[in-house]
């Protein structure tokens, strides 16, 4: 049984959440499952457009090529309870970023940092949006967001 006391608790956000949040959220949640971590994982959108649809069809198709059901997932925004509710916010940009440090309530706990602080040195600071191109895009998301969660994952264990 997980130890809540002890659950770490951890929101990717993204633009529209349907594409590179959900899709963290499913490898954050699926590595941190095998690796025997007690996290709760969320994702949101610092826009509300697509609050409420399910991922993008083509992001929902890359996922589970690789093992990862994201059809279940809805969109919905970033709150201002997210600043106080998580330990960790996790932005895939620094436009992301922005908007977040932009949101966050004083007081409020949530540590925030772009999803690739966390990844293995050299590569890319932020996770390119991929709505607008064609499938490769989908894949270097993905790729992108599984060695970032593996550098998450050691931190979290080394906390
Ligand atoms: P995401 O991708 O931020 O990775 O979910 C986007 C999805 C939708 C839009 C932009 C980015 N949009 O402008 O609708």
């Amino acid at each position: 049984m997980t130890d809540a006391a002890a659950e770490t608790r951890l929101l990717l956000v993204c633009l529209g959440n349907i594409c590179r949040s959900p899709a963290g959220e499913a490898v954050m949640r699926a590595r941190a499952e095998a690796a025997g971590l007690p996290i709760a994982v969320d994702s949101a959108g610092t826009g509300d457009w697509h609050a409420g649809e399910p991922p993008d069809r083509r992001m929902q198709a890359a996922a589970r090529a690789r093992g990862l059901d994201l059809s279940t997932l809805r969109a919905r925004q970033v709150r201002a309870e997210d600043f106080h509710a998580f330990d960790l916010i996790l932005a895939m940009d620094r436009a992301n970023l922005a908007a977040l440090r932009r949101l966050r309530p004083d007081g409020a706990r949530a540590e925030l940092a772009l999803v690739l602080d966390h990844a293995p040195e050299p590569g890319p600071a932020e996770v390119p949006d991929p709505y607008g191109g064609g499938p490769e895009g989908f894949e270097h998301v993905l790729d992108l967001l599984e060695a970032a969660a593996d550098g998450v994952i050691d931190r979290l264990r080394r906390a």
